[in-house]
Formats: structure tokens, sequence, C-alpha cells
């Protein structure tokens, strides 16, 4: 018998969807992923050969349980230079992905009982980790109305004595949104005046198109800065997802905390990924550029392309590498014969009909919508998206 606490916590979405495909795929089928969350790039060589150096070099053993003082500084430059955020290497953290750092910031902040807000839709992962902390995660629902933000008069509705932090995704996966810099004062504003903490997860701060800026939470809201632990890392930005590597920033005492959590769980995380995230950081970002590039021609692309079938409905996302359009209008309808009763069941029909893989929105707390990633190839979108059409016609 497991505990009471996993009667509580659901398996990702994501990761059962991945296991069909990977069923189907060993079956023969030539299946169009949409459903991925992962750059479809390499890691850039320069970041490759920092790791073998650092394997012929012996750097394999044990490091500082929040990181390599080299690395720890190389993310205050980063913070300081791209968001104008002034740390110390002590206030830094680096972890098993941004996903351990915001394990660890529930884990040093949340007490049993106290209510985290996540605004839906959500990464899957935010509300099952606040259960696991021992908190409570009080959902904020929005829709396209708002762009799928969280207004200030909708964070003060949800503001109870019991609030203790929020979770922000900006840009988000899964809608592709990202908040401007008065949309995150005003939020802000709130947040400090109520005492709430930030938990800013900012992984696909790279990721933005069409002249959107990414601005980090404490950056926007400087009042914020000793109430925000701002979360970031190389997965999205350099194609570095199996490395393994994020890093958080907060106020001292917090880090020490994760710190604490990190050093009586997982210790250090990977010590060759720690070299190669360095070299990450440090390095040129042209490849990273060029990703960006290629990432706005498709999304443009397939933004186009799902406007234009019927029932889809979305708008251009400016930034992540998903679209989320809203299906509402085929539920109720039929496609050969079956009733399509949900946004779950459109998308099990495209798997199994069309071997089109994509997320129904219903793990991301939005039943009414589909996540499509166009990091995949510009020919499997296209590819994809014929097949769509066919299915659907
Ligand atoms: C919103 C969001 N946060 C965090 C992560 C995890 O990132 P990492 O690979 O750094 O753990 C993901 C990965 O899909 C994500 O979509």
């Amino acid at each position: 018998m497991v505990s009471e606490r996993m009667k509580l916590i659901t398996p990702s979405a994501t990761l059962e969807l991945n296991a069909r495909v990977q069923e189907l795929v060993a079956e023969g089928h030539d299946v169009v992923k949409f459903g991925v969350g992962e750059p479809d790039y390499p890691t850039p060589q320069h970041i490759k050969e920092k790791a073998i150096e650092a394997i012929n070099a012996n750097k394999t053993t044990y490091t500082p349980a929040p990181g390599i003082p080299e690395l720890r500084k190389a993310v205050t430059r980063k913070f300081a230079e791209d968001n104008q955020l002034e740390y110390d290497p002590s206030q830094v953290i680096v972890s098993v992905g941004a996903k351990q750092c915001i394990y660890n910031a529930l884990m040093a902040l949340v007490n049993e009982g106290d209510e985290v807000i996540v605004i839906a839709p959500y990464w899957v992962s935010y509300p099952e980790q606040v259960k696991l902390a021992g908190g409570v995660p009080v959902i904020i629902q929005t829709t396209e109305e708002t762009e799928f933000k969280v207004t200030p008069d909708m964070l003060e509705d949800a503001i109870t004595s019991k609030t203790r932090a929020l979770i922000l995704n900006s840009p988000s996966n899964p809608t592709g949104r990202a908040y401007t810099r008065d949309e995150l004062a005003e939020l802000g504003a709130v947040m400090a005046d109520n005492e709430v903490w930030a938990i800013t997860d900012e992984i696909y701060e790279s990721l933005v198109y069409d002249g959107a800026e990414h601005v980090s939470l404490p950056t926007a809201a400087p009042e914020m800065k000793p109430l925000s632990v701002v979360i970031n890392g190389v997965s999205k930005a350099y194609a570095m997802t199996g490395w393994r590597i994020g890093y958080a920033a907060g106020p001292s005492d917090v880090i020490s905390a994760m710190t604490t959590i990190q050093g009586q769980t997982t210790s250090n995380t990977t010590s060759i990924s720690q070299w190669a995230a360095l070299a990450a950081l440090e390095g040129p970002k042209d490849p990273v550029t060029e990703m960006v590039k290629e990432y706005n021609r498709r999304r443009k692309y397939m933004t186009e392309r799902l406007q234009n079938i019927p029932g889809f409905e979305c708008e251009a996302p400016e930034g992540a590498f998903y679209v989320f359009p809203n299906v509402s209008s085929l539920i109720g309808t039929e496609i050969g014969g079956r009733e399509i009763d949900s946004a779950d069941t459109l998308a099990g029909i495209l798997l199994e009909e069309s071997y089109v893989a994509v997320v129904p929105g219903s793990g991301f707390g939005a039943p009414d919508n589909i996540r499509f990633s166009y990091s995949t190839s510009m020919d499997q979108i296209e590819e994809g998206l014929d097949r769509l059409e066919d299915v659907l016609s």
C-alpha cells in the first residue's frame, strides 16, 4: 500500500501520452509528434565538447550541493545582464532541471495547508508539486478572453489569509502567452501588498517572437524581489533537456533552505552537466538565435493553418513553442461515426485514426483546448496538419 500522500497525486499526462506514442511507433506507425515539449535540435557542439573535456579532466566527483562556484557565478551574470537582477552567487542554486528548482522552492516555502495559487491553463506538474509539498493548489481559471492571463482583479479575488505563494509561468506552457512588463508590474503590486511569494518559472525566456519581450517578475515589480524565487534553466534555450540543469535565485534564507532540501535528497546535479551548462551560459548565443528564428517560422505557419481549420480557434502565441487552439465548437459533433464528447476524445481520435499526437488540454486545466507543439520539422508540421484536415473533413 502506498502512502496517503500519493493518493492525491496524478502521473504526468504528457508522459502517459508519450508512452502510447512509443507503442504506436514500435508497431511501425508513422506518428507525427505534436505532443513533444522539448527542442528538436541537438545540443550545440561547443557545449558537448565542454562536457567531454570535463569527463576527460575527471570532473566526475560530487560537487557542492547547490552547484559548482563557476556556474553559480555565471548564473548571477546571466540574471544581471538579461534581467537586470543582482544576486550574490550564494543566492543561486543549480538543480536537476527547473522542475527540481520549483519543487525545492515549494518545499522551502509552503507550510502544511498553505494555499498556492496556480493559474490555469498550467504546466501539469504545478498542482501536483504543491500537493507533494503539503500545500493546497488554488486554481484561477483563465480563458482566451484575457489571453489566458490572470488580471489583478482575478488575483485579488483568489488571495485569502492562507495564500502563501503564486506560481507564475511566462512565457507559458501550454498557452504560449507572455505577460508584458506593465501586466507584471500590476500583478506584482497586488502580490507585494498581500505578502504573497512568487515562484516564477521563466524556462521559456529565450523563446519569444515578433518583438515580444520576456520580463522577469521582480524586474517589472522590484518590490517583489525579496518575495521571489526566479527559476530558469538551459533545457529549452540551449536544447539541453536531457542534461538536467535548472537554476534558481532568490533571498538567501530560501535558497539556503532549498540547498538543505537538495543536500538531503539528490545532492548536486550531474557534475558533467554543470560544466556543459557553464559553456552554454558563457558561450555564443548564435545557436539560440537560429533556433528561435526557425521556431518563429513554424509558429506562424502552424497558427495560420490551424486558424483555417473549422472548429479550431486560436490566436498566434508570442512565446514558447506551443499553439493552444480551443476546439469546444467540435464537441458534440462526429468524426467517422465517433462522437466527440470532449477535447480528450478528439485528441484520442487524432492519434488512433491519423497518427497525429497532440496533448489534450484537460491535463493543463483547460478541457476545451488542445496543445500543438511546433518543436518538430516543417515537413512534419505540414504532414501532420494535412492529416488533421483529412480526418476532420
Ligand atoms: C513550464 C515548464 N517549466 C519547467 C519545465 C521543466 O524544465 P526542466 O527541463 O528544466 O526541468 C518544463 C518542461 O517541459 C516546462 O514546460
